[in-house]
């Protein structure tokens, strides 16, 4: 009988400790768990949403397909954000707005195709790159323009059209002045003034630029481009905890391959 009692003690004994080690395994894993984000801590503009700013006149980062924005960054920002937790919304704006609508606290990111520059950070900061551009030159078919040097060479004085406040039209301005270089408020608008002949060529990104030339007859791209670029989210300068896990969501989703598969989707 003493020792059914000492039998009783020693298994309740056994089962406690049982149970206190398992309490403690169970919370030493979900410690340990690599969370993606700390939920917590991150703060966006309205809570459980990721508002994304864009202009999605940009096939085939953004773009309408009949009511819905489509396209890479669209699928993109849809996998940072279900990685947050939170629900994906876009905001479609004129490009130049973006920046602004991020520093003034509208929006939570800008994606949209959008170069790193060194005057774009003295407002935003920039996540870690997640593809690389390229500002490709439109002509029409014939053209006189045949590489992107005849557009330097003397006396060229070609016009050119842009897309406002993009890198295309920075460059441009830089290179052949504010006088040759006319920025409309879409690429398609930039493409129309070329076909209309209110332009001589058209720099913009090189994949838009091929989907303009599939979608118009009589347009080329010209071989040589004219600049090489990087493409980031932006975000506002005193929201480091979203840009470290947006960085964070980046650096998973090519670790995993879904960045590429989603670029495959759109680009063949
Ligand atoms: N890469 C260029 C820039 O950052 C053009 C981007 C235009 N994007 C757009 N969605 N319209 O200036």
């Amino acid at each position: 009988m003493k020792n059914l009692k000492k039998i009783i003690a020693l298994v309740m004994a056994l089962c406690m400790l049982l149970c206190f080690a398992g309490c403690g395994a169970e919370d030493t894993t979900s410690e340990s768990k690599p969370t993606t984000t700390e939920k917590a801590t991150l703060t966006t503009v309205k809570e459980g949403k990721l508002i994304m700013a864009t202009n999605a006149y940009f096939q085939p980062y953004e773009y309408y397909d009949g009511d819905k924005i489509v396209g890479i960054d669209a699928e993109i920002a849809a996998a940072i954000a279900e990685k947050l937790g939170l629900e994906l919304v876009i905001e479609d704006m004129a490009f130049d707005s973006i920046i602004t609508a991020v520093t003034e606290g509208k929006v939570d990111l800008g994606l949209a195709g959008m170069t790193i520059t060194e005057e774009r950070l003295k407002s935003v900061n920039f996540s870690i790159s997640y593809a690389k551009g390229v500002q490709s030159i439109i002509v029409k078919e014939g053209s006189p323009i045949t590489s992107v040097d005849d557009l330097y060479a003397d006396g060229a004085a070609y016009k050119v059209g842009t897309q406002l406040g993009t890198t295309g039209y920075i460059y441009a301005t830089d290179d052949f002045g504010e006088g040759l270089v006319t920025p409309y408020t879409t690429g398609n608008e930039a493409v129309a003034a070329l076909i209309g002949g209110d332009v001589d060529c058209v720099i913009i990104d090189n994949e838009p630029a091929k989907s303009f030339v599939a979608n118009n007859t009589g347009l080329k791209i010209l071989e040589t481009s004219y600049a090489d670029e990087d493409y980031a989210a932006c975000i506002a300068k005193n929201n480091e905890a979203l840009l470290e896990a947006i960085d964070t969501a980046i650096t998973e989703l090519t670790a995993d391959g879904t960045i590429q598969a989603i670029v495959d989707k759109y680009i063949k």
